[in-house]
């Protein structure tokens, strides 16, 4: 007997897309918390998934937010709890295994913000890492730090991968700081998207179970980001 592997297409507005034999991986990690990970994972699959891509999005953070919200929530991708509880290699494989076995374009994953086992396996799996940051000299050490892990992780794995993208996150341009962040985000040598400033509407539409409107100013910015992702996994030109 023979077996058939289906892959179904998501269709949108008449556009449709087939998922790829292998998902392209974003991490989102950063090793300060509440940097915007979890905004920036939702808006940004919901943005994907605007564009007629199927997009799954795995929440391996403990706290379970993601997951949670999604379930709860009106959104165009699923999501569901992809925990890492420990690090030895056997458990560590498998989990790379659910990730890069989705049947998806575009596989989403929300990493816990310490270091605690999924932030360095995220990394490991991904074909890109977001890394959000916010404008405070706590942000910029915490981002230098990530940064810095995912070069020694590309060195030892004699990889060019994961490519990094710096996502200036919550930024508020009424403050100097704010206004300056773009800048100051130069001296990690590393790509920096534009920026997701600091809008109520973010947490808002996340607390009513909704990505922000697609036409509202933090749409824009989210279709900014997943443009710039895209350019950065080679998709788009
Ligand atoms: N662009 C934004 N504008 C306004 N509020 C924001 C924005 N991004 C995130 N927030 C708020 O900041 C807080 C932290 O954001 P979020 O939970 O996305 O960060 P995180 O990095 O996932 O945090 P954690 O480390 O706890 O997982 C939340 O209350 C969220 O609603
Ligand atoms: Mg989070």
């Amino acid at each position: 007997m023979q077996h058939y592997i289906v892959r179904l297409a998501t269709c949108q507005q008449g556009s449709c897309s087939y998922p790829a034999a292998m998902p392209r991986i974003i991490g989102l990690a950063s090793t300060k918390g509440g940097v915007g990970k979890t905004s920036i994972t939702l808006n940004l699959a919901a943005e994907l998934a605007r564009r007629g891509f199927a997009v799954l999005v795995l929440d391996a953070d403990p706290a379970g937010h993601a997951a949670a919200i999604v379930e709860a929530g009106s959104f165009p991708f699923q999501a569901r709890v992809h925990e890492l509880e420990e690090v030895d290699g056997a458990t560590v494989s498998r989990w790379a295994k659910g990730v890069r076995e989705a049947a998806v374009d575009y596989v989403i994953v929300d990493a816990e913000g310490a270091r605690g086992p999924s932030f360095g396996a995220t990394i490991a799996v991904s074909d890109l890492v977001l890394v959000p940051v916010g404008a405070s000299i706590l942000d910029m050490r915490g981002a230098a730090e990530t940064v810095g892990v995912i070069r020694r992780h590309r060195m030892g794995a004699g990889k060019g991968r994961p490519e990094i993208l710096v996502v200036p996150s919550r930024v508020d341009r009424r403050t100097g700081a704010g206004r300056e962040v773009a800048g100051a985000l130069t001296k990690l040598t590393e790509p920096v998207s534009g920026s997701i400033s600091l809008r109520s509407v973010v947490a808002d539409s996340l607390a009513a179970g909704e990505p922000v409107p697609a036409d509202s100013p933090s749409g824009v910015e989210f279709a900014a980001l997943a443009d710039a992702v895209l350019v950065r996994l080679g998709v788009k030109e």
